[in-house]
């Protein structure tokens, strides 16, 4: 055994002051203590390959993660895998909000409960009921959850609206009669900051002229009018696009 001197820890080899030394990057240091430890200890094995293993450069400690090139490299590892840690959570949150289906309100206005009905020549044969499954359909194929609304009171329809602002990607609205009067509709559209497409059945543009004038197509991103309830289904189409 070496004897111990306080200036001089190599002078007391021990195999905790040689790895001290290689992990600090001090090879060398390291070397020579295991050499002097299997001096003392010439019938342990392990110390031996040890030994041959750190001249060949194959030892764990000396690896070279824990010299100073070593630790550079680690540092410039530890940013890369905070780096792709962001990027993963950031991957995740889009899936997870991906995954949240988008909600769509469609109103209907007065008398449109009557379809089916109500002037069939104008209007068509399909009931409310009908257009409204179709919708939901149309919806599903989209990846979207379509609700549907019909009131003939003009403050039950500014209150649905003033709902939609809550929890609406998107809205459909056919103001029916309300279209050509409301500004109380008009009002309440103006509140939303989601697209809003306006859709009649009829092309009110063909018909009388008090029908020509919407109170709430300028507000409305855009209208679909003489499609009969194809229109609903291809408003609800490029909502799916609008929203996405
Ligand atoms: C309508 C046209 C309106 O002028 C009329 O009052 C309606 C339905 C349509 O869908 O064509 O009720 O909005």
């Amino acid at each position: 055994m070496v004897e111990r001197n306080e200036d001089n820890l190599e002078e007391v080899p021990t195999e905790t002051l040689a790895r001290l030394y290689i992990k600090q990057g001090f090879l060398d240091k390291g070397i020579s203590v295991y050499r002097k430890l299997c001096l003392e200890n010439p019938d342990n094995v392990e110390l031996k390959k040890t030994l041959e293993d750190l001249e060949k450069g194959l030892g764990g400690e000396t690896d070279k993660s824990l010299s100073g090139e070593g630790k550079k490299d680690e540092k410039i590892l530890k940013v890369l895998e905070n780096w792709l840690g962001a990027i993963q959570d950031k991957k995740e949150r889009l899936k997870r909000r991906e995954s949240v289906k988008k909600h769509v309100l469609v109103i209907h206005g007065p008398n449109l409960n009557m379809l089916g009905k109500r002037e069939k020549g104008i209007y068509g044969t399909a009931t409310l009921d009908e257009i409204n499954s179709e919708l939901a359909a149309e919806g599903e194929k989209l990846g979207l959850t379509v609700e549907t609304f019909q009131s003939n009171h003009e403050g039950a329809i500014v209150e649905k609206i003033h709902e939609a602002v809550r929890n609406c990607q998107g809205v459909i609205i056919n103001p029916a009669a309300y279209t050509h009067t409301s500004v109380a509709i008009r009002d309440a559209l103006l509140i939303l900051d989601v697209p809003i497409i306006e859709v009649h059945l009829s092309n009110i543009y063909r018909r009388e002229p008090f029908r020509h004038k919407s109170m709430t197509s300028d507000v409305a991103t855009a209208q679909i009018a003489g499609l009969g309830k194809l229109g609903y289904l291809l408003a609800l189409q490029a909502l799916s696009k609008l929203i996405k």
